[in-house]
């Protein structure tokens, strides 16, 4: 039996969304505050849950909370008013399956809905044991721009099976990070997370690490060794820089993934082997397969589920979130000295284009904590590159100095604009995309600032 709780404390939005679905067959369990909410979870065990987050005694994310205590099977979709994105963030991060926003779209509401039934038939099928206890943090993972959004929910959906997850993102973007959240909050996990840097080691070393090898295998073996493939057993195998690997050694990969069973160098017996792997990447494998640099059928092995981190660039509004966040961890390191970050230096961090992404960021703030005199990060704390950034526009001339925080900020809002128009060259619908943000917006906003394509030099 298919069936989906509804909760929500509107009832002609009950209403509709209780006939919808129960056109399309599912059976409906309804409730209409949150409290009512938990005990139906506990008593019918729905597999699709719908909830809103705006309710009066307990909000939605609230119950989610509870709620994976008692019952980690049931898929929740959070019903949102537009623009609630911080609390869609929290949800999702705290498991929830996927979000839609109100006022809702039945169509869309019944294709999300089958899907998450559909990705429930195969979580049932892979699942053996799932532990309880296990709780869904994302939380060393900062950022709440859209782009974010569909990491979260990416690292959602491979938490409960053993896909294969290929990572691929620009240096510094966070893949071991998401790697190792992965890892953690995978259900079905017993072993360890085990990484391999294949840009690393030598080819003829590569292939000994990871499938191990027997004593006197080849001058040097002394000892018998295993592999990491074999350390990682029942956990998570992480394939770091997996564009680096030659081709010899990329076959060697493919034929361990499709056999499900390694060879130690030297050894005669094939061991059996059970890992999720994760590859990660900093190179454009696309490119990579058009060169010939890497295989075709090693590629859609790696690439079951991919999840795509965007550079710093694309996600500027995340940069005040993640700065208090390593301001914040590396003050507990520092005993005692708080630091903060005023206006003007925050400017030049929004500005800079940070090719380093995360880490540049981390390291530029873990550096000026340590170099700077008082309790504020002041510009010149900065490392000189980034100071630079403001040279060649008007923020830095003296008339501007004064202007009002609200002034300051449409400056870089309108900077911010220009820069993702001529990213995407000046395709506004893909400029709204870079920017999580509406065509209509960006229209808007390039008339109120006067941005035309023609009078802005290109860079
Ligand atoms: N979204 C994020 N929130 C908080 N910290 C982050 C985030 N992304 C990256 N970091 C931090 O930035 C640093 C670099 O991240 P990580 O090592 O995961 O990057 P990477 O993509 O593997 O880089 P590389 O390709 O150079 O190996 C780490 O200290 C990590 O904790
Ligand atoms: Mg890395």
């Amino acid at each position: 039996m298919k069936k989906i709780l509804i909760v929500d404390d509107e009832p002609h939005i009950m209403e509709l969304l209780s006939t919808a679905l129960e056109d399309e067959g599912y059976r409906i369990i309804v409730a209409n505050n949150g409290k009512e909410a938990v005990s139906q979870v506990k008593k019918e065990k729905p597999q699709v849950m719908l909830l809103d987050i705006k309710m009066p005694d307990m909000d939605g994310v609230e119950v989610l909370r509870q709620m994976k205590k008692i019952n980690k099977a049931t898929s929740v979709i959070m019903m949102t008013a537009h623009g609630a994105m911080d609390t869609v963030v929290e949800a999702i991060k705290l498991g929830a399956y996927d979000y839609i926003t109100k006022p809702i779209d039945l169509n869309k509401l019944k294709s999300l809905v089958n899907g998450a039934f559909e990705v429930k038939v195969l979580d049932e099928k892979a699942s053996i044991q799932r532990k309880t206890e296990e709780e869904h943090k994302l939380e060393n993972i900062v950022g709440k721009n859209p782009k974010m959004l569909e990491v979260y929910k990416r690292i959602g959906k491979v938490v409960n099976n053993k896909a294969t997850v290929l990572i691929q993102g620009e240096t510094g973007t966070g893949k071991e990070l998401v790697a190792r959240a992965i890892h953690f909050n995978s259900i079905l996990r017993k072993g360890p997370f085990v990484a391999v840097d294949c840009a690393s080691l030598p080819e003829d070393l590569l292939e000994s690490e990871l499938f191990g090898h027997e004593k006197g295998a080849f001058t040097g073996a002394i000892a018998q060794k295993m592999g990491k493939f074999e350390l990682a057993s029942g956990g998570t195998l992480f394939l770091d820089e997996i564009g680096n690997l030659d081709l010899t050694t990329q076959a060697k990969l493919l034929r361990v993934l499709q056999e499900k069973k390694i060879e130690r160098v030297g050894g005669t017996k094939p061991i059996k082997i059970d890992v999720r792997i994760i590859a990660a990447t900093n190179r454009n494998l696309e490119k990579a397969l058009k060169e010939g640099a890497f295989r075709e059928d090693l590629y859609y092995r790696l690439n079951v589920v991919t999840i795509n981190l965007p550079p710093l660039k694309e996600r500027k509004d995340d940069i005040p979130f993640l700065v208090e966040y390593f301001l914040s961890r590396y003050r507990l390191e520092s005993v005692g000295r708080t630091k903060y970050v005023p206006p003007e230096t925050m400017d030049f961090l929004i500005r800079y284009n940070w090719p380093g992404n995360v880490r540049e960021l981390e390291n530029v703030i873990e550096r000026a904590i340590v170099m700077g005199k008082g309790d504020a990060i002041l510009p010149q704390d900065l490392p000189l590159e980034i100071q630079k950034t403001l040279d060649s526009s008007q923020l830095t001339s003296p008339s501007n100095t004064r202007l009002s925080l609200k002034e300051r900020i449409a400056q870089l809002e309108k900077e911010i604009i220009i820069d993702a128009l001529k990213e995407s060259e000046w395709i506004q619908t893909k400029a709204a995309k870079l920017l999580g943000t509406s065509r209509r917006i960006i229209k808007y906003k390039m008339e109120k600032y006067e941005i035309k394509k023609g009078s802005i030099p290109k860079s």
